[in-house]
């Protein structure tokens, strides 16, 4: 498979060694330095393009890519404001779209994990909730897409909490959900769960031990997607559902 990468940092780079371990073909590699590169003429040669590139940049590129008509994965955080806009121009090119703000196997799974135990809570009041993550320092964004997607999940499912804020709630129990962001290195991505009432906690974790996990997730999704129409997610690639 030829691939285009859009985006040559550090998920780049990871995407790139994974791929050709895999036995595929880098045919571009775009970062700040290149981005003449960016147009049909050289994305022609590509089956697929994966985005890791930067919040301010992802929806430009996301938008040429459904221009010039190639299929897209992204993994690029802190954009999501405008992904519903993507995904219905990829509707209306007939295009072909995934995003993840996870690509490792594990976070999917935490992910279904977090979206059970939320069910499970929802009766039990004694119990409040908060999430915390953990990140390298060089993290642009704020909270991390990861920890923006567990705390839709429980909102959706946990009637007591209505809104996620960065901002520490002044009393336990309120109709927010905090996430605790922290920036340390080296830190590749943790997210905690935790439920807490006066008798005991309730705790998932995930922690990333390294960027292979997400690449190869990435590559995983970029075979999958080959000859595929419409907007994907990871839970279709990796056939989890609770
Ligand atoms: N979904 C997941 O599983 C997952 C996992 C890890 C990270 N991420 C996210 O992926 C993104 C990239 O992470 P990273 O660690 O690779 O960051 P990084 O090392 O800072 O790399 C960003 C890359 O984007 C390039 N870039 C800047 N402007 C661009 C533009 N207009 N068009 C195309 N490329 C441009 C940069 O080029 P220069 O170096 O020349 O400026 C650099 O090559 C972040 O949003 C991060 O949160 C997602």
């Amino acid at each position: 498979m030829n691939i285009a990468l859009i985006g040559y940092g550090k998920m780049g780079k990871a995407i790139e060694d994974v791929a050709l371990r895999r036995g595929h073909t880098i045919t571009c590699k775009i970062s700040s330095s290149n981005l003449q590169d960016f147009n049909p003429r050289v994305l022609q040669w590509a089956d697929v393009a994966i985005e890791f590139s930067t919040p301010e940049s992802a929806y430009n590129n996301l938008r040429q890519c459904m221009e010039i008509g190639v299929p897209v994965i992204s993994g690029t955080t802190g954009w999501l404001n405008k992904k519903t806009e993507i995904e219905q121009l990829c509707i209306e090119k007939q295009g072909t779209f995934l995003y993840a703000s996870n690509f490792s196997i594990g976070v999917n799974i935490f992910f279904e994990l977090n979206k059970l135990l939320a069910q499970m809570m929802n009766k039990y009041e004694v119990y409040d909730v908060d999430i915390q993550e953990i990140h390298h320092t060089a993290k642009l964004d704020k909270p991390s897409g990861t920890a923006i997607t567990v705390a839709n999940d429980i909102i959706e499912r946990l009637e007591r909490k209505k809104v996620w804020t960065i901002s520490k709630p002044e009393n336990p129990f309120t109709r927010d959900l905090f996430i605790e962001s922290r920036r340390e290195d080296p830190a590749p991505g943790t997210h905690i769960v935790t439920y807490r009432s006066e008798i005991d906690d309730v705790e998932i974790t995930h922690t990333a031990h390294s960027r292979l996990g997400f690449a190869k997730g990435a590559v995983l999704a970029a075979e999958w997607i080959l000859g595929k129409k419409g907007v994907f997610s990871m839970k279709d690639v990796l056939e989890i559902d609770q």
